[in-house]
């Protein structure tokens, strides 16, 4: 049963065809990041305009990819949100022209459940539960407890940024360009990651919530402390994109601050995680979303002795993809939960 997902919720314009919510026979993504490079960050304007462009040459590749045509096909996911409301529009408006035109059945995909997706489309068999997923990206930073079933409670979430988004403001502040989290992630390991101590604020209330600002903040500080601007103009000037071509323009303390932050990011992360593993009993733990492709966190989650075992997606299916969406509407269709064309754009859509 072969099932077409389309992804337009942020600045890639993806498709998918991915057959039983297991098997991924083709998963194109388009992205946008020459567009917003050069802004240091996503234009919502640019994107919708850029989704705009690319869907129909995207879904048309993903069907050739896959060796499919409509006839194949047994309904057209596409991801609801949450995300930028012009472009979430793009998806959804092709989506169900699709599927009124080849007389298909719509389904609805949060964005979050698919990146929770993205790891039981590889790992699914082996996945017990309940589980813990953690979802880190650009936008997101939540705990869930999985059901079986698919069913999600909300366990904490971050209170100002994503640890994607801190990464993208902390490069962008150092003058590495966006998205920040790829160039740290390969710089890292050229710095000594407990070189620079950063104090976190306690939080009250529920204490699985994470908060990033502050030590946003910290690095901040950091460079204020000292006199960079000759370094980190010299970065933004280079047009820089590897880590290759940064390391000459990144003296040691840059590259001991950058291991720093890492450091402290992922030990925050899997600190509410191994609590958070504690409390639900979990059998698995999921890590997905673009901060997963980290290679420091990937480590750092092998090697922290949890009490469960671990599973993360390909680094392709970290970042977003339709497949991730695809597979997330496999178990819907098996329940009979479609979407009529009331179907709309929520920039805010909680998965639970
Ligand atoms: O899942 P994603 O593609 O889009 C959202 O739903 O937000 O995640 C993009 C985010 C960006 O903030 C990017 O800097 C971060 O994921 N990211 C990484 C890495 N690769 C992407 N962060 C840390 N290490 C990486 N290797
Ligand atoms: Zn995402």
């Amino acid at each position: 049963m072969k099932i077409l997902g389309i992804e337009t919720s942020c600045d890639e314009t993806a498709a998918a065809v991915v057959e039983d919510g297991t098997t991924v026979h083709s998963s194109v993504v388009a992205s946008q990041l020459a567009t917003h490079a050069k802004y240091g960050g996503v234009v919502p304007e640019l994107a919708s305009r850029e989704h705009l462009r690319a869907i129909v040459p995207v879904v048309r590749l993903a069907l050739e990819e896959a060796g499919a045509g409509f006839e194949d096909l047994v309904a057209i996911a596409v991801t609801e949100g949450p995300g930028l409301v012009g472009s979430l529009l793009v998806g959804i408006t092709y989506a169900k022209s699709l599927c009124l035109a080849r007389d298909l059945p719509l389904i609805g995909v949060n964005h979050i459940e698919g990146h929770i997706h993205a790891v039981i489309l590889q790992a699914g068999a082996s996945i017990e539960y309940p589980a813990l997923a953690l979802v880190v990206s650009g936008g997101h930073t939540h705990l869930f407890e999985v059901r079986e079933g698919f069913t999600y409670r909300l366990l904490g979430k971050t209170r100002d940024d994503a640890a994607g988004e801190a990464f993208d403001k902390v490069a962008k502040l150092l003058g590495f360009g966006y998205p920040g989290g790829p160039i740290i992630d390969q710089l890292a390991p050229h710095g000594d990651p407990h070189a620079v101590k950063f104090t976190l604020a306690r939080m009250k209330g529920n204490t699985l919530d994470f908060s990033f600002s502050g030590l946003k903040t910290a690095v901040l500080r950091w460079v204020e402390q000292r006199d960079l601007t000759s370094e980190i103009e010299a970065r933004r000037r280079s047009q820089a994109t590897s880590a290759e071509d940064f390391l000459p323009l990144t003296p040691q303390p840059t590259l001991d601050l950058l291991a720093s932050f890492q450091h402290t990011v992922i030990a925050e992360l899997l600190r509410r995680a191994v609590r958070s593993i504690e409390e639900i009993g979990a059998r698995s733990f999921i890590i997905s979303g673009g901060v997963a492709s980290n290679t420091g966190l990937r480590i750092a989650a092998r090697e922290a002795g949890l009490a469960c075992p671990v599973y993360f997606p390909t680094p392709a299916l970290s970042t977003d993809n339709a497949a991730m969406i695809a597979a997330a509407a496999f178990p819907k269709l098996h329940a009979g939960h479609f979407d009529d064309f009331s179907l709309r754009a929520q920039a805010n859509l909680a998965l639970a």
